[in-house]
């Protein structure tokens, strides 16, 4: 892949940090916008705004038929079996509450399990642990190993018919490892469960089938894929949408209002109460025009090489201890590491001094770096502009960080 070409349709590159080039390694937080993208924004605001669903007028017509063509193409490239299945949220962290406020409170009680990881990004723990104080629910923990990794048997060990909802993520936002998520899912509803997949580090990485993963519900992110902030989707399979109740209730979800009853327009509408973030809708279908147009087995393919050389070049320093399974070949999208002897932000500030943005701290997971005694590590995490030069500047940059930290 050209990745300077590449580079070349994101502005942001052009931008100086201390006076060197921007060396972005921070795409697991937030990946940057092509000009695509932007003007998708742009070109809504000035030639096409007005409000979807609810106007005859041209405009109004117009904005529908987008954001509605939006819906399509993300139908497409998760491969929902129906467009009605694709449901706007404001992220990931949206989603995941959806699903808490709604089926699992609904539908859990005492002596029901909800099972998690304990890896989760506290967006996929944080509402599971209030589902449980809601409902008198047990949440429960498949933990990660000794070899940081979590395998078909350790969720084995954990799922039985107690087990009502199985949530998990499908890349970890640290250790980079993918979940089996297809087999978990088999046995979590063999036994009667259902199951939540937080694909917020999966979709922008590697080709998403949710057809295939047969999971219930999935979530993610549009701005981690090129996207906008404040966008996201929550895809929910055919048989739940009638089932589930309404997240948000108002304008736009409703089919008859009366005075002291209303009725719900079908799905996914029936989910979508408000005026949705139409601009940023319509941004996000660019950015998978953008994705597909590059296809996502290059994209899994350059990252391949990208990780395999910056796991190389990192473990040459001995003060480095990476996180996350031991093959290379099992991690995705990121590198995450402390630094023995030296505190992450620290490392991270002088970095950033030579232009390389990296993450430091403990990326929404506190439980999993409190179970390595470690108060904050650092997180390289790559996309589709990353390329071995970048991961040299990296390492180039570390050098002189433990050189300056001592
Ligand atoms: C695995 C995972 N889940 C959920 C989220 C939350 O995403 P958002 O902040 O876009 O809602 C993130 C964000 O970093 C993540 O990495």
């Amino acid at each position: 892949m050209g990745t300077e070409a590449l580079k070349k349709d994101f502005p942001i590159f052009k931008v100086k940090i201390n006076n060197h080039p921007l060396i972005y390694l921070d795409n697991a937080a937030t990946t940057q916008k092509p000009k695509k993208v932007l003007q998708a924004i742009s070109n809504f605001y000035s030639y096409s705004n007005a409000n979807v669903h609810r106007g005859v007028h041209t405009l109004s017509e117009e904005a529908s038929e987008m954001y509605d063509e939006a819906r399509r193409k993300i139908a497409r490239f998760i491969n929902a079996s129906h467009e009605s299945e694709v449901i706007f949220t404001s992220g990931a962290t949206d989603s995941l509450n959806f699903v808490a406020s709604t089926w699992a409170r609904n539908n859990l009680k005492p002596g029901d399990v909800i099972l998690v990881t304990d890896a989760e990004h506290h967006s996929n723990l944080v509402p599971w642990q209030i589902v449980a104080q809601q409902t008198g629910a047990e949440l429960d923990f498949v933990e990660v190993g000794e070899t940081q990794e979590i395998t078909l048997n350790n969720f084995k060990n954990k799922i039985s018919e107690k087990v009502k909802l199985a949530a998990f993520f499908h890349c970890s936002n640290v250790l980079g490892a993918m979940l089996p998520v297809r087999e978990i899912s088999k046995l979590v509803k063999n036994n009667g469960g259902i199951v939540v997949v937080d694909g917020a580090q999966a979709v922008p990485h590697v080709p998403v089938n949710v057809q295939n993963l047969d999971c219930d519900f999935y979530a993610f992110s549009g701005h981690k894929m090129l996207g906008p902030m404040g966008t996201g989707v929550l895809w929910m399979k055919r048989d739940l949408l009638d089932k589930v109740e309404p997240y948000r209730y108002g304008g736009g979800m409703i089919d008859l209002v009366e005075m002291k009853h209303s009725t719900w327009a079908d799905p996914p509408e029936k989910f979508e109460a408000g005026t949705p973030n139409v601009a940023g809708i319509f941004g996000l279908g660019a950015a998978v025009d953008y994705l597909t147009e590059i296809g996502m087995e290059n994209i899994m393919k350059h990252e391949r090489e990208v990780i395999n050389y910056a796991a190389s070049e990192l473990s040459k320093f001995e003060r480095v201890k990476i996180l996350g399974p031991k093959d290379v070949n099992e991690r995705y999208g990121m590198i995450t590491f402390y630094t023995e002897g030296a505190h992450a932000h620290d490392v991270a500030t002088v970095l950033n001094s030579y232009g390389v943005a990296v993450r430091s701290g403990h990326h929404c997971t506190m439980p999993l770096h409190k179970k390595y005694d470690i108060p904050a590590s650092l997180r390289a995490s790559f996309y589709i502009y990353n390329n071995k030069d970048d991961v040299d500047v990296l390492t180039g940059a570390l050098k002189k960080a433990f050189e300056i930290l001592g």
